[in-house]
């Protein structure tokens, strides 16, 4: 059943690869020109990056994994998307970032990975799309060196359950925060880099209360220093978000959390 999911997900993700290639949204020539998508938060809470081995999990076509390296990273870039890791060492060769991109579901990382790193670093639009976070988390721990940080900066749970269709007005919950026995599936999803581009293939997710997600990472050997809850998120993640003076997006009030932060070290 799981290979259902991950082979569906696999074949969405070289789907959605093409589109994000040519959208706005990525600004992939902007990249090669010497722009990045990091955002303010993860730029200030990983601090210096400079020297340090970095392990990008679900890194996509890597932009952010050679932005962490154009800023000093040796960066190791791994996605399941065979169309998303040939455009990333693609983009590393043009803009001569050296980087290692490897292509495997991160659940099978360790037949092909070997070594441990100074930081695993794993952003927005993540977890949602994993089977199991038990093993996510112990695989996390696995490439850690002792001492090592783990961060994440993803969608907040509590954002997730809200109506983010294309027509939504206002906060209108349309999921559960629980994740129920079976996962979501979903056809004919609107691109959240193109709106004007709906997706062909199945798509299967997980929704991840917080507590969930702390505790696989606590029972996987981490110690967490910090969990951050922002009312704002680094794009337009709901159609009804406006933008604020710094250039992120709220929502009127900023009634509920939009992001959060992780940092963890390996015990
Ligand atoms: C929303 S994207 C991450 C976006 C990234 N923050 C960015 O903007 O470039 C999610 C990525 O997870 C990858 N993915 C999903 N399930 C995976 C798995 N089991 N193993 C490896 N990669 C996976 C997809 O191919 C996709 O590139």
């Amino acid at each position: 059943m799981l290979d259902k999911y991950l082979k569906n997900n696999k074949t969405l993700w070289n789907e959605i690869t093409a589109i994000h290639a040519r959208s706005e949204f990525y600004d992939v020539e902007g990249f090669k020109k010497g722009s990045s998508m990091l955002y303010p938060v993860e730029l200030e809470e990983m601090g210096d990056v400079k020297g340090k081995s970095l392990l990008h999990l679900q890194c996509h076509f890597g932009m952010d994994t050679l932005s962490w390296g154009r800023r000093g990273a040796k960066a190791t870039g791994v996605d399941f998307s065979d169309k998303a890791i040939d455009l990333a060492r693609s983009l590393s060769q043009e803009t001569g970032i050296k980087a290692r991109f490897l292509c495997t579901d991160i659940y099978q990382l360790p037949e092909v990975l070997k070594g441990k790193f100074d930081i695993v670093f794993t952003s927005y639009g993540v977890l949602a799309w994993l089977p199991d976070l038990t093993k996510w988390a112990e695989i996390i721990a696995h490439y850690l060196k002792r001492g090592g940080t783990f961060y994440i900066v993803e969608f907040h749970p509590v954002k997730l359950i809200f109506d983010d269709s294309h027509g939504a007005t206002k906060l209108e919950v349309t999921l559960p925060y629980f994740q129920p026995a079976e996962p979501f599936k979903w056809v004919g999803g609107m691109d959240y880099a193109d709106p004007s581009a709906k997706h062909h293939n199945v798509a299967y997710e997980w929704q991840y209360p917080l507590g969930n997600i702390i505790t696989s990472l606590i029972n996987a050997g981490l110690r967490i220093e910090f969990l951050h809850e922002f009312p704002f998120t680094g794009y337009k993640a709901l159609p009804f978000m406006v933008k604020d003076k710094e250039g992120s997006w709220r929502i009127d009030g900023d009634l509920i959390p939009l992001t959060f932060s992780l940092k963890a070290t390996k015990l």
